[in-house]
């Protein structure tokens, strides 16, 4: 089958490769009718996400027809319809029955704390073989897979397999209740996810900060105030937004990759700028190989941290989806101390939100394929990654097509 293979930092490859076996009684395969590439991919192919193994296929969004189960997936029937959560939980452990399925006590090989088990992520995850590929084995089958209605498309459905439900989760974490001003930085495909879901959790005003027009737009058509941080300093701009006070809940979907102004106030000074390549040396740990103006790693890694701990208000709220690697070790903690903010971390519990956000969609209250902007086979996967990574125009979300 075609698959996208990690090789090295700044080295994908789609290849043949083999079809995957059941391995343990609670698997299933799946067969891929929509896949995608992620912002979460970026760092890994970047070297700022360290740990791949060369082979593991990648990608962790998934939408697919069950194929074939084992004997202990007793809930779901070749021929069904599924969402694949990215993260995978065994729903037996106590982690799983609070819902906290990403720190499952069993699905990570590498032990209880290792961390959370991913699809196409760095050894520590797993790993596991990802979902850009035209089949692959599910583990705890009869846990992740949720079942999809055919009023829902693989258009709807792939948003839901990842990126809709961390935006809600982001919005979760910053504990937004109804009124708030609510900033999010990034308005990339997690970022606007975050935008939607704050307002669907109550949010008063959503203002979004990033540096590129194309997305800033996606922001402001769901209706997010924008700031563009390569024209105005998103701090100043939040704090005269809100009459000096600051937002209430700042989400961060930036994570590792962050970019520091190139233009206008908010350029960094000399020390600045030292303190974010130091950051960037140690994030990518030496690994890094950009290929001219592609795979180039964030020039500012804790750049989104310091914001968002600068424009929320005292005794605000912060929540980080945005992915930051074991590597790196810089955050403003002392800002925020001084200003007593809540802040929460992690990866998304997709299998705890997936059910009721499908539930929106099937009400028709909301239709998240509109964020998607390009559709492409998997044989042009290595072309879109590459757009995607520069942040072309109209590459905001990558969808890919396992069987074209
Ligand atoms: N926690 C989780 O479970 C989880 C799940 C999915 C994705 N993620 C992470 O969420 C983040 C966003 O994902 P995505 O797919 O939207 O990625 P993306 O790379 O497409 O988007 C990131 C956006 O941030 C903008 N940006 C860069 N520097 C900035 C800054 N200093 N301030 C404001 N904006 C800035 C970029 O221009 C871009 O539009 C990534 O770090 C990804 O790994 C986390
Ligand atoms: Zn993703
Ligand atoms: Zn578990």
């Amino acid at each position: 089958m075609k698959a996208v293979v990690y090789h090295g930092s700044a080295d994908i490859r789609l290849e043949d490769v083999p079809e995957p076996k059941l391995t343990e009684p609670t698997d299933a395969i799946v067969r891929l009718t929509s896949s995608a590439v992620c912002g979460t991919d970026l760092h890994m192919v970047r070297g700022t996400m360290p740990g791949m193994r060369e082979g593991t296929i990648l990608g962790h969004e998934g939408v697919g027809v069950v194929e074939e189960v084992g004997p202990y997936v007793r809930n779901l029937r070749p021929g069904d319809r599924v969402i694949i959560p990215s993260t995978i939980g065994c729903g037996c452990c106590s982690y799983c029955r609070d819902g906290y399925y990403s720190q499952c006590d069993h699905a990570n090989p590498r032990g209880s704390r290792a961390g959370a088990a991913f699809f196409g992520g760095p050894v520590d995850t797993g790993p596991f073989d990802g979902l850009q590929a035209e089949f692959a084995r599910v583990p705890y089958a009869n846990v992740g897979l949720v079942p999809l209605p055919d009023s829902v498309s693989d258009d709807q459905a792939i948003m839901l397999s990842d990126i809709y439900p961390t935006g809600w989760y982001g919005a979760r974490l910053a504990e937004v209740t109804p009124g708030d001003t609510v900033a999010v930085f990034g308005a990339g495909p997690v970022g606007q996810f975050a935008v939607l879901s704050a307002f669907q959790q109550g949010a008063g005003r959503v203002i979004a900060v990033d540096g590129i027009a194309s997305r800033l737009q996606g922001a402001r058509a769901l209706h997010a105030e924008i700031v563009d941080f390569n024209e105005e300093d998103p701090v100043a701009m939040i704090l005269e937004m809100t009459r000096g006070i600051g937002a209430d809940r700042v989400i961060d979907a930036v994570g590792v990759d962050a970019q520091r102004a190139s233009s206008g106030p908010a350029v960094p000074d000399a020390d600045e700028t030292r303190a974010f390549e130091a950051e960037r040396e140690a994030a990518t740990a030496g690994g890094a190989r950009p290929v001219g103006d592609t795979w180039v790693p964030g020039n500012a890694p804790s750049q989104a941290a310091h914001w968002s701990v600068e424009a929320v208000a005292k005794a605000g709220s912060i929540g980080v989806v945005g992915l930051y690697p074991p590597t790196l070790n810089a955050y403003p903690i002392g800002v925020a101390l001084n200003r007593n903010l809540t802040i929460k971390l992690g990866i998304c519990d997709h299998r705890r939100y997936i059910p009721e956000l499908l539930s929106k969609v099937m009400a028709g209250t909301v239709d998240p394929a509109r964020v998607i902007t390009q559709h492409q086979p998997v044989s042009s996967a290595i072309d879109a990654y590459q757009a995607f990574d520069r942040r072309e125009t109209g590459w905001t979300k990558v969808v890919l097509d396992p069987a074209a």
